[in-house]
C-alpha cells in the first residue's frame, strides 16, 4: 500500500503494481502545505479520493476520514463515510483511535462500508499524550487492537509501534495488520507517497527513500527556465 492524492501518482501506483492506494490525510502536510493533518477537511478528502479514483482502474482505494468527520457521532461519521464512498468513489474508509473509536467502526461497518482502524501514532491527535514516540504499551495497544477487530474492522494500521507487539498483533489478530515505522512482521506495509519518492529533503527515519524526485524535479526546472533563457527552447 502507498499513499496517493491525485490521479497521475493513483495512476503510477497502479502501474507499479500497488494493490492498495491510501488517500491519507497526510494530504494536509505533503501536498496542501500544512504543518498537520487537523486542518483537511471532507471536501478535500472527496476532491482528492475521486481524483484518485478517475486516474485507477483496479486498486482498493481506501479514503482517510479527516479529523472531525467521524468523533462528533455514529450518524455523523456513517454519513461522511458514505459520502466518500459515494462522491469519492473510494472501496473502503479509514479512521483513527482504538477502544475510543470502536461505536464509530461499528456503526460504519454495520451499513455494510469496509473500514480501516489505525492506532499506535495517530497523526490527527499527535499532540496530545506521547505525541511521535514510538508506541510500547503492549496492553493498551492489545486492548484497542481487539475493539477494531470486533468492531468489524477488516484491517488495521499499526503505526510506529514497537517491532515485537506489532508481530504479535500481526500473529493474534484475524484481521490484517497494515504497518509503517512497525517493522516487517506486519501482514501489509504503507508509506507514504512523498516519503517514499523523496520529494521532500526531510522523511521520517523509519521511511526509506526509493528515489530523490525533489532534487530531480528541481534539476529539470532550472533545466527548463536556463533553456528559455538562453534561447535554446523554443526552437524555430
Ligand atoms: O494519512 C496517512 O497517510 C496515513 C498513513 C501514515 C498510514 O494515515
Amino acid at each position: 500500500m502507498i499513499t496517493a492524492y491525485d490521479a497521475p501518482f493513483g495512476r503510477y501506483a497502479e502501474e507499479a503494481g500497488i494493490d492498495w492506494i491510501l488517500v491519507g490525510d497526510s494530504l494536509g502536510n505533503v501536498v496542501l502545505g500544512f504543518d498537520e493533518t487537523t486542518p483537511v477537511t471532507m471536501e478535500d478528502m472527496v476532491h482528492h479520493t475521486a481524483a484518485v479514483v478517475r486516474g485507477t482502474s483496479r486498486a482498493h482505494i481506501v479514503a482517510d476520514m479527516p479529523f472531525g468527520s467521524y468523533q462528533v457521532s455514529n450518524e455523523d461519521a456513517l454519513r461522511n463515510a458514505i459520502r466518500l464512498i459515494k462522491e469519492g468513489g473510494a472501496t473502503s474508509v479509514k479512521l483513527e483511535g482504538g477502544s475510543d473509536e470502536a461505536a464509530r467502526i461499528r456503526a460504519i461497518a454495520r451499513s455494510g462500508i469496509p473500514v480501516v482502524g489505525h492506532i499506535g501514532i495517530t497523526p490527527q491527535t499527535a499532540g496530545l499524550g506521547p505525541g511521535y514516540r514510538m508506541r510500547t504499551h503492549r496492553d493498551r495497544l492489545l486492548e484497542d487492537a481487539y475493539a477494531v477487530e470486533s468492531a468489524g474492522a477488516y484491517a488495521i494500521v499499526l503505526e510506529v509501534v514497537d517491532f515485537e507487539i506489532a508481530r504479535e498483533l500481526t500473529q493474534k489478530l484475524s484481521i490484517l495488520t497494515i504497518g509503517i515505522g512497525s517493522g516487517p512482521h506486519c501482514d501489509a506495509q504503507v508509506l507514504v507517497l512523498h516519503d517514499a519518492l523523496g520529494m521532500y529533503a526531510h522523511s521520517p527515519p523509519f521511511a526509506k527513500r526509493f528515489a530523490e524526485i525533489g532534487v530531480a524535479t528541481v534539476n529539470a526546472l532550472r533545466d527548463y527556465a536556463t533553456a528559455i533563457k538562453e534561447g535554446e527552447f523554443p526552437t524555430a
